[in-house]
């Protein structure tokens, strides 16, 4: 039994879809969640510029006495996580490795989409890794860099026009290689997942980055032996680097939960 919390962090508002996995996953867990709300998206920067803002977003959550640390980035953790591993005495899981894993258990024809922002594609780690775990693997990456933009604006509902354009343009050349498993490989996009779904068709099975994640987590705190248990109702404390307001309106509906506590504000630079 271990009462620490879980550290959690993303550039923004995605990571939410890993927060609202671990609160039906591991429901006794307490989670310190910080969104580097001042300088998302992290989709388009050098790996350097990645790396730097990553270990700044650990040193701010390891303020904290956590257990481990949920990289709820496909970004920072196509890039990073080698080098957070290696540098953090806690165990410290990315979103790549599970969603492989998943991608390659509901595959049938072996023909799997990635979708995820230029940082992500451009490191290759899906690819890798899906090759990796079965060489026989046919793997379609695709940027989708207009994403985050409107997911962190609120644009994510079925019938904005905006949004649903972008959607079919990015999804297409996909749908053509004849994928049947698509990976939502950045913690952004199962905002998108209602447009996603109706654009792709039932052929094509969806799977998530935040949540496969948070069930890496809980192996992986069951056979360390640092799970909360027992019927306590684990709490969240929410820090963000820049406009706590915005955060907290567009966090609530997502996580389809009010917040106990308000956002706090964090000037992610002193660290
Ligand atoms: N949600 C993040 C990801 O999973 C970051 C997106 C961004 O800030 O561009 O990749």
């Amino acid at each position: 039994m271990d009462l620490r919390p879980i550290g959690v962090f993303d550039s923004g508002l995605g990571g939410l879809t890993a927060v609202r996995s671990l609160r039906e996953i591991l429901p006794s867990e307490d989670l310190i969640y910080f969104g580097d709300t001042a300088r998302v998206p992290y989709g388009g920067r050098a790996r350097e510029t990645l790396l730097k803002y990553a270990r700044q977003d650990v040193r701010f959550l390891r303020t904290f006495d956590l257990k481990a640390i949920l990289i709820a980035c496909g970004t920072v953790s196509t890039t990073s996580l080698e080098a957070l591993q290696a540098e953090n005495d806690l165990p410290v899981v990315g979103v790549v490795e599970p969603t492989c894993r998943r991608a390659l258990l509901v595959t049938k024809n072996k023909r799997v989409g990635v979708i995820a922002t230029l940082a992500s594609i451009r490191s290759g780690a899906y690819e890798a890794a899906l090759r990796r775990l079965d060489p026989a693997v046919q793997v379609y990456g695709r940027p989708c860099p207009l994403f985050v933009p409107l997911v962190e604006n609120g644009r994510v509902n079925r019938g904005d026009v905006v949004i649903e354009t972008v959607a079919r343009e990015y999804l297409r050349p996909l749908l053509e290689d004849g994928v049947d498993t698509l990976i939502l490989g950045c913690t952004h996009y199962p905002l998108l997942q209602e447009i996603i779904a109706d654009i792709c068709g039932p052929g094509v099975t969806l799977v998530s980055a935040g949540e496969e994640s948070a069930f890496e987590l809980k192996r992986l705190l069951k056979a360390r032996g640092l799970r909360a248990e027992g019927d306590r109702r684990g709490e969240t404390a929410f820090y963000v680097s820049e406009r706590p307001e915005n955060f907290e309106d567009i966090a609530s509906l997502f996580l389809r939960e009010d917040l106990h506590h308000a956002a706090r504000r964090v000037d992610i630079d002193q660290y």
